[in-house]
């Protein structure tokens, strides 16, 4: 059997012979992969262990919290509380952060995570995931405060998802690239099965939800248009749409084929600038498809440079094949 590269092997040749990341974000990233392991179970029991279903309370942006939303959540908190490495964590199902208890040693690290992405896929048994950003807590700095996440993603030294699918994957970006790892449930290792995953730089294939079409701003609209009239249309060819409804899959289908998807600002809400979360959902997914060749924008900005001006700030989102971001970018440049 050709031997296969873990995780920890991984990350380990990433610290010692690439110097690229210190011990204490491996030992990081290492208990984040363990939490998501420890979800990824709890999601495959499912109606046996009565997992499925509304927790009856709702977060801090009002959205109904599922169970699987808080029990991810606290999974993520207790796994990585005590380790040492962490200035303080901050989560979508918490208003705010959360800060290491006393009792245990602080690192300089701090966590931010969508710990389940793609509720609405959970009852359904539909793919959903963890999403994962990791920031520096600033020099200098010694009681962390909801402030000192507000970072722009460029500042963001690691970031990841796990899918939670047919297989359990992991994909990680330590700014070295992308890795893919696929979770071998009987030995509960964290196997590379891919070494660098790219963004093919031209599609045919785009994700959004077009039941907000009558909402969208003209540039989208005018994009998404030539790409319904496909062949007949100014692009002159056809095009394929997919939704999964939950961004860690509709990401990893990008990451493995190309792809569009967008989850851009409408006027439903006219005082919301999107759907998707900035700190915990855009940047980590934008430091990834950069990581693999793409590009990610709000339609005006590149996400990553976006300074945070509050915690579960939204954001439009518009990333993937760098060609195809290009033109829709190109179209709300013209639109001014
Ligand atoms: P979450 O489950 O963490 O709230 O995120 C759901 C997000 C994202 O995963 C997905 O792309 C999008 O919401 C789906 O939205 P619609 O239901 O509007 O299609
Ligand atoms: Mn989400
Ligand atoms: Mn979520």
């Amino acid at each position: 059997m050709a031997s296969r590269i873990s995780l920890t092997q991984y990350l380990v040749e990433k610290q010692r012979e690439k110097g690229l990341i210190p011990a204490e974000l491996r030992l990081l990233l290492e208990v984040v992969a363990r939490a998501c392991k420890r979800i990824g179970y709890t999601v495959s029991r499912g109606a046996i262990d009565g997992v499925l279903g509304e927790a009856g309370s709702s977060n801090v942006q009002g959205e109904a919290q599922k169970k699987l939303d808080v029990i991810a959540n606290e999974a993520l908190v207790e796994a990585n509380e005590w380790g040492g490495n962490l200035a303080a964590l901050a989560s979508e199902e918490m208003d705010h952060p959360h800060p290491i208890p006393h009792r245990y040693p602080k690192g300089e690290f701090l966590l931010l995570y969508d710990p389940l992405d793609g509720s609405s896929n959970i009852d359904v048994n539909v793919s959903i995931g963890t999403i994962f950003s990791v920031l520096r807590l600033p020099e200098g700095v010694k009681e962390p405060a909801e402030e000192h996440f507000l970072q722009p993603g460029t500042k963001q030294v690691a970031a990841g998802y796990a899918v939670y699918g047919p297989s359990t994957l992991l994909v990680l970006t330590v700014g070295d690239g992308v890795a893919c790892f696929t979770l071998d449930k009987e030995i509960g290792s964290w196997w590379l099965t891919v070494e660098r995953m790219s963004v093919p730089e031209h599609t045919r294939e785009f994700a959004i939800n077009a039941s907000n079409a009558r909402h969208w701003e003209p540039p989208v609209k005018r994009y998404v248009d030539e790409l319904l009239a496909g062949r007949e249309g100014p692009r002159g060819v056809d095009f394929n749409m997919r939704w999964v409804a939950s961004m860690v899959a509709d990401v990893h289908r990008i990451l493995c084929r190309g792809g569009i998807f967008m989850y851009p600002r409408d006027n439903r809400e006219p005082g919301k600038p999107g759907k998707l979360r900035l700190m915990y959902e855009a940047n980590p997914m934008s430091f990834l498809i950069e990581q693999a060749g793409g590009a990610a924008t709000n339609g005006h900005q590149r996400i990553m440079e976006i300074v945070p001006t509050q915690l579960h700030e939204r954001v439009a989102v518009i990333l993937g094949s760098k060609a195809e971001v290009e033109r829709v970018t190109s179209y709300h440049r013209e639109q001014g």
